[in-house]
């Protein structure tokens, strides 16, 4: 990956500038395509509704999927102070300075550290951010080299979180498992291992946010995403219906997503759905998002059920890691990841 400034230190020293790397075309920018929405329009699933497998929360789960690939988890059992426990920690470590932050960053060669993970050209238009990545699970993927040693404590803190949000993971397999007509464990044994990725963006304000994205427009190449949101800045924007929709935060719940390989194995009956993030004039934003993916060499495809007479396969079988490394290539001709695979 190409060396890129930092976006937080950039907007320390030049609060108003914007240099012309991270400018957008109003074409890019796609602003007239924007439809206001509440935190109550994406739809709001209860997990301990879900893992009582209650037939109306699982006809609700369903329907998010096939028609948002998006909706707000809540009843997770994430604690609120484990939420608040992992925000704190890194709002401390984004505090520090750049020297500190820099002993972490992303070796070249790899997408975990401090840095700009997916930027591979110098021409390439710049995302007004910089991100936090860890592959926490398995625990043999870690490069702890690499995890923050302040503040104090943040490693236990990510580790706490991340626990938690694997829970949640398995459960949402399940479940999915069961509306694709399997039984429970079929999802998640599929994964062989489960593997999981956190990512921490962090979005300086922007003098001027219609001109810039926090982050570009994207599908998750995941199993699910699940993602924290600061509670007190809107950002996240989802495609539906032809227009960006924002997905307001709600109070302690988690915003799941469904990602390219739930597209692939459901032959595309549930949705992948593209996203991006805004930036904020006056304040800073974090998100934290954890992926939920299979080993390098699952093989992905469409599952048997879900291919039928009016149906027909849509999706070719890829391994997973080789949809990985074809999908970042795509990301950097701007294509969606998903066309890879059919
Ligand atoms: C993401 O797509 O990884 C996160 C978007 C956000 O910041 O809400
Ligand atoms: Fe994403």
């Amino acid at each position: 990956s190409v060396p890129v400034p930092n976006v937080q230190e950039m907007v320390r020293k030049d609060p108003l500038g914007i240099p012309q790397r991270y400018t957008r075309t109003q074409q890019e920018m796609d602003n007239i395509n924007y439809m206001p929405s509440l935190s109550s329009d994406i739809p709001i699933i209860d997990l301990a509704l879900l893992s009582l497998e209650n037939q109306e929360e699982l006809f609700k789960l369903d329907a998010a999927c096939k028609n948002w690939g998006f909706f707000q988890l809540v009843n997770h059992g994430v604690k609120k102070e484990v939420q608040q426990r992992m925000k704190d920690g890194a709002g401390e470590f984004f505090k520090l300075g750049i020297e500190e932050k820099n002993k972490y960053a992303m070796p070249c060669d790899d997408i975990q550290g401090y840095g700009h993970a997916y930027v591979v050209s110098e021409d390439q238009t710049l995302d007004w951010s910089d991100t936090l990545i860890f592959l926490v699970h398995p625990t043999n993927y870690r490069k702890l080299q690499l995890w923050p040693k302040t503040p104090q404590g943040f490693k236990e803190r990510i580790e706490e979180y991340s626990s938690g949000v694997r829970r949640v993971g398995e459960e949402i397999l399940g479940c999915l498992s069961v509306i694709m007509g399997m039984q429970k464990h079929v999802l998640p044994g599929l994964h062989r291992e489960i593997v999981q990725a956190l990512r921490v963006n962090y979005y300086p304000p922007c003098s001027m946010p219609g001109q810039v994205l926090g982050l570009s427009p994207h599908s998750d190449t995941s199993t699910v995403t699940i993602l924290m949101q600061d509670e007190d800045v809107c950002g996240l924007e989802i495609r539906h219906k032809g227009k960006w929709v924002p997905v307001t935060p709600l109070s302690d719940a988690l915003v799941v997503n469904i990602g390219d390989v739930i597209e692939i194995r459901s032959n595309g009956k549930y949705k992948s759905v593209e996203h991006r993030a805004m930036t904020n004039k006056k304040k800073e934003r974090c998100s934290y998002a954890s992926f939920i993916v299979p080993v390098d060499d699952v093989v992905v495809e469409p599952l048997e059920q879900m291919v039928n007479a009016e149906r027909h396969k849509m999706y070719r079988e890829v391994r997973y890691g080789d949809y990985m490394r074809q999908a970042f290539k795509q990301k950097m001709e701007g294509k969606a990841h998903i066309d890879f695979a059919k």
